[in-house]
């Protein structure tokens, strides 16, 4: 009577995760997009340490590594008139500075690696593909129904224009920033589209010379532009011959000129040098939303990815966070369907999402009007101050230390957009999948919240990561030991009572690992160090990370153990 369990919507970041995850857990997918194949322009990179912790979890970290610019390449950003012009500053991004770095090393068994969607998409879409998603290009959704016991989508073949219905259980829209699915939805949409505009030139141009000796992929170029960043963007997409040259106009204005010689001038003069060889490949415009969903759901019928959060690549937010979205979703399917959990479960993830996004809309725009510090001191709006101030940034004069010190405040600034660890990997869930002890005081935050990641076992955060050590002296992450669609339940070599009643219970979808036991020695003393627990206490990790209830204190015995966990469990799952 169904024809699949999830009828997935686009093959995005979004859609591409959440059928390679519903694959992975053994659920019948089907995911359509209307295009021939998958992204054919760069869009998003950033790829950081959380997304990349997703597809470790689902087996695909390596391909993703193997197709990216590696981590060392990512993190000289200059700032400069031009590429070949005086550096005015230089900030170390993605956390590859020495003052950062182990911050991150700490934070994640994955490094933060750059990965354009053409080459990130097909690793997903392929995976997905091997392990049993139906895979429909040149589809086209157009509609949908919902009642009691399912989604009826009507779908078009674009080859032959035949249009016909998928029967699912579910269907997820990841259809991107037009979703058809939340207009026909009607979910509530906060903020506003199209607030600014930007154009984006992609050529191809051997600019090794200019950049090997100071690797990074994004270079902020101080030529007057129009709009908030007031800056130039040169942005490599494959280090360092192709390459993107962006900048703001002025959507109540008139067209930019974007004559194919006028667009050379500009890339060259961005380059500062009128000579080199440059190749226009496309130049396109797009607009910068900011713009959130309250609500991610409506009955059978989830939402995610940009469909249901719109703003600019400001952070590097967008792909991340859309792959974060499908992995939160997939689990929670796939226990439904798989009759583990009360579909009730699904209704903890617009709870769980909804805030992530709504803040990851508000950052991405803040980066952007946060350049506002950069462009007082630099005066990038028009050419006749930029020049001034940066002369004066030569003075050495009082008014010189001055310009020079509001542009250290300037540039220091720019750490909340581009060493932003804790936004990253910060994320904190509130829902009925996640039990909280009334009891337990509110988190404090030691140090920035946006900047440093925070590691806690408190449910609704991710497990830290520490390394473990196994039988053969190889590291394991504690992500590693967890998820892979399963519920783990943590505990040391004293919570023997813990791991008495994983075996009693023998569920299909939970297991325990015992800290401590052979393959997973805490040899380091980390786990020891951030567990927040009792040895013999107890964290139960649900399939994604995050921690969805602890035990800080030992069981009294095994029967108390046992009706703990199941309590737990029957609280998480809904089901008795
Ligand atoms: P995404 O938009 O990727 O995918 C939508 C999918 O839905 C596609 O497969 C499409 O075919 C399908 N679809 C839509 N309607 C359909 C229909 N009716 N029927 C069938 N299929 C349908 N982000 C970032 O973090 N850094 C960056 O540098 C950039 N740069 C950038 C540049 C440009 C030009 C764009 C357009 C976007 C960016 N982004 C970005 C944003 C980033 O690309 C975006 O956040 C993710 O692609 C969102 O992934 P989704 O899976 O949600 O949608």
């Amino acid at each position: 009577m169904f024809d699949t369990d999830v009828l997935v919507v686009g093959t995005g970041p979004a859609g591409a995760t959440c059928a390679l995850a519903l694959a992975t857990y053994g659920i019948g997918v089907r995911v359509a997009t209307r295009w021939n194949w998958l992204a054919n322009s760069p869009r998003a990179h950033i790829t950081n340490q959380r997304a990349l912790e997703v597809l470790r979890d689902l087996g695909v970290e390596e391909q993703a590594t193997a197709v990216a610019t590696q981590w060392s390449s990512m993190g000289e950003m200059v700032f400069a008139p031009s590429l070949t012009g005086p550096e005015i500053a230089r900030l170390r991004t993605w956390g590859t500075g020495e003052n950062r770095l182990s911050d991150y090393l700490q934070g994640s068994p994955c490094p933060l690696l750059d990965i354009p969607q053409p080459y990130l998409e097909p690793v997903l879409v392929e995976n997905a593909a091997a392990r049993g998603a139906q895979v429909m290009f040149n589809t086209e959704y157009l509609s949908h129904r919902q009642d009691d016991t399912g989604v009826t989508s009507v779908l078009r073949d674009l080859l032959t224009g035949h249009e016909y219905t998928v029967r699912s259980r579910y269907l997820f829209g990841a259809d991107g920033a037009r979703s058809t699915i939340v207009d026909e939805l009607g979910l509530p949409i906060e903020g506003t589209m199209g607030r600014a505009g930007t154009v984006y030139a992609r050529f191809t141009a051997d600019l090794a010379r200019y950049v090997a000796h100071r690797p990074g992929i994004l270079h902020r170029i101080m030529i007057p532009a129009f709009g908030e960043i007031g800056l130039n963007t040169l942005r490599a997409v494959r280090p360092w011959h192709e390459w993107i040259a962006g900048w703001g106009y002025d959507l109540d204005g008139p067209e930019p000129d974007l004559r194919p010689a006028v667009v050379l001038d500009r890339i060259r003069s961005m380059i500062g040098d009128p000579n080199v060889e440059v190749t226009i490949t496309d130049v396109t415009r797009w607009q910068v939303n900011q713009a959130w969903a309250t609500r991610y759901d409506e009955g059978r019928v989830f939402c995610g990815g940009d469909a249901v959060h719109r703003h600019p690549p400001s952070s590097g937010l967008g792909s991340n966070t859309s792959i974060q979205d499908a992995f939160n979703l997939a689990w929670k399917l796939a226990y439904v369907v798989k009759g583990w959990a009360d579909p009730g479960l699904l209704d903890t993830y617009s709870p769980e999402r909804v805030p992530i996004g709504k803040q990851v809309v508000a950052r991405a725009n803040q980066s952007r009007m946060d350049y506002g510090l950069l462009n007082e001191v630099i005066g990038s709006h028009d050419s006749g101050s930029a020049q001034a101030r940066l002369r004066l940034l030569e003075d050495p004069g009082p008014d010189g230390v001055a310009a020079r010190e509001a542009l250290v405040a300037a540039v220091e600034r720019k750490n909340e957009e581009f060493n932003a660890h804790g936004t990253e990997l910060n994320q904190r869930y509130e829902s009925t999948a996640v039990l909280v002890d009334p009891n337990a005081p509110q988190e404090q935050w030691s140090r920035d919240r946006g900047l440093y990641v925070q590691a806690t076992t408190r449910p609704g955060a991710k497990i830290p990561h520490v390394w473990l050590i196994d039988e053969t002296g190889h590291k394991r992450s504690t992500l590693d030991v967890v998820g892979k669609g399963s519920f783990t339940v943590v505990t040391g070599l004293a919570g023997h009572a813990w791991a008495a009643a994983v075996r009693k219970l023998a569920l299909p979808f939970l297991r325990s690992v015992v800290v401590g036991e052979p393959q997973t020695r805490d040899s380091y003393h980390d786990w020891f160090r951030v567990r927040e627990i009792a040895e013999a206490g107890v964290l139960l990790v649900r399939p994604d990370g995050y921690v969805a209830w602890r035990h800080v204190r030992p069981a009294q015995d095994d029967a108390e153990a046992l009706m703990l966990l199941e309590r737990a469990l029957t609280a998480v799952l809904g089901q008795s």
